[in-house]
């Protein structure tokens, strides 16, 4: 046998900024941050943006063109700005991607060149799965414009579209060049974007930072009421978790089985998938983030207290814990429905499902987080379908109660003992 071995160690690093007023030509961040790098001079650029933050910011492509004019000695625009859809249906339909690389070809952009990404989560899956295969490769500066994507999706490396029915099918993994954060974006932000981003700042804290929990507790009143100092935090604190994780855990392209920012979402892309995304990722997270929480509890590794913290601050912020095809395939009929189909957990539109896609997704061994308490998560190998099962009745009958609170004029609660539904037991054998 013959063999030449060789190890090669990348290297990476990039910025993430927190400004506001990105496009205006005062600003000198993408300025600077282009500048830094230029190896020609004036660079090339071209500005991809989502349709949905377009509609509620026109002003947007006359202050690119405007910012590129006033600052060309440095950047220039390849052509001209690219607005596709925003949300999911620009991951959903490939000829979004052939469009976005089409336009980089027409621009002539070259692995020196910058495409600048603005817009939600779904937008820079799509232009940075786009950038990154066009040339194998362009600089990709990434505007998010969502809470979610500003405390999570911009901060990690990958990108990606679905594809055959799955999440992310398509994709690669590929640091961006540099992320800016401008909060002024969110002002226009729809109130259920708004809200569906904190859901990824409660996983980071679930499985990070205890303090950080405490700390969007106190908050959730303002964060609710739409308070952007208070979200302008979360999000930074969350971001920076996020940024400690890629940099430390010694796995940032996911090489290995355990997956710790994706606590909640072995379900959470089924319920994407299985409500044909009428629930937007970070609100199907929240769901998820519950349902594993109560099966840490109910399995008797998560304390009472902590489980009652979390599923309260749910609707606090007013994320719901539970939809109804959460429980679709795994419920008896009612006698009333006695032809309805039976029970059947390994239907491919049950959720538990999810568990055989996540593992498939990952590669090898099911590996799931589980909390022991707020901040100390471990992986779990095995899960038990009763135990799921009866998890998502709790949720069910918790979504129920504070529903019928709310309808009868009742407050929600901020508070660490609201009533939370009927309390399970947990299961003492574990
Ligand atoms: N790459 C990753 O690591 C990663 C991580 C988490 C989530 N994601 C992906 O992110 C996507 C979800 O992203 P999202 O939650 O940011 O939502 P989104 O991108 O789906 O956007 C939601 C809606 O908000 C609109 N919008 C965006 N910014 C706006 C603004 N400032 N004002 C008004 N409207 C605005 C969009 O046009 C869209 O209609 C999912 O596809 C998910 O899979 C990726
Ligand atoms: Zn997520």
């Amino acid at each position: 046998m013959d063999v030449i071995r060789q190890k090669v160690r990348v290297d990476f690093e990039y910025p993430v900024y927190f400004t506001t007023g990105v496009l205006t030509p005062s600003n000198l961040l993408l300025r600077d941050v282009i500048a830094r790098s230029a190896d020609e001079s004036p660079s090339r650029v071209l500005v991809v943006l989502d349709r949905g933050v377009h509609d509620r910011h026109p002003a947007l492509v006359s202050q690119a063109e405007e910012y590129c004019r006033r600052h060309r000695t440095v950047l220039n625009l390849a052509g001209p700005v690219l607005d596709v859809p925003g949300g999911e249906a620009v991951k959903n339909d490939s000829r979004h991607v052939d469009a976005i690389h089409a336009a980089i070809n027409r621009a002539g952009l070259c692995r020196h060149s910058y495409v600048v990404a603005i817009g939600g989560g779904a937008v820079l899956d799509a232009v940075g799965y786009a950038a990154a295969t066009a040339h194998r490769g362009i600089r990709l500066i990434r505007v998010p414009t969502t809470v979610l994507s500003q405390d999570d999706s911009a901060m990690g490396v990958k990108n990606g579209i679905n594809a055959f029915g799955k999440k992310n099918y398509l994709g690669t993994f590929a640091p961006p060049f540099a992320v800016i954060n401008d909060a002024e974006f969110l002002r226009t932000l729809p109130d259920r974007e708004w809200r569906a981003g904190i859901s990824e700042a409660i996983k980071a804290a679930l499985i990070k930072d205890r303090a950080f929990f405490d700390l969007i507790e106190q908050q959730a009143p303002a964060l609710k009421a739409r308070d952007l100092g208070a979200m302008e935090q979360v999000i930074r604190r969350c971001a920076a978790l996020h940024l400690t994780h890629i940099a430390t855990s010694g796995d940032p392209f996911e090489l290995g089985s355990s997956r710790p920012l994706d606590f909640g979402h072995w379900s959470a892309h089924k319920l994407e998938q299985l409500t044909a995304h009428r629930l937007g990722h970070g609100e199907a997270v929240a769901i998820g983030i519950a349902l594993d929480s109560t099966y840490s509890y109910l399995s008797g590794f998560l304390p009472e207290d902590d489980w009652r913290r979390i599923l309260s601050l749910m609707p606090s912020l007013g994320l719901a814990v539970y939809v109804p095809e959460l429980s679709q395939h795994l419920e008896e009929p009612a006698f009333a429905e006695a032809t309805a189909d039976q029970p059947d957990p390994d239907h491919p539109a049950s959720v538990l499902r999810g568990l055989d896609e996540f593992r498939e997704h990952l590669g090898g061994t099911l590996t799931i987080l589980m909390l022991r308490s707020i901040g100390a998560p471990f992986d779990v190998h095995e899960i038990r379908r009763d135990v799921m099962i009866r998890s998502i009745g709790v949720l069910r009958d918790f979504e129920q109660a504070h529903r019928a609170r709310h309808a009868a004029g009742g407050e929600d609660h901020h508070g660490r003992h609201p009533s939370a539904g009927s309390p399970a037991e947990p299961e003492r054998t574990r």
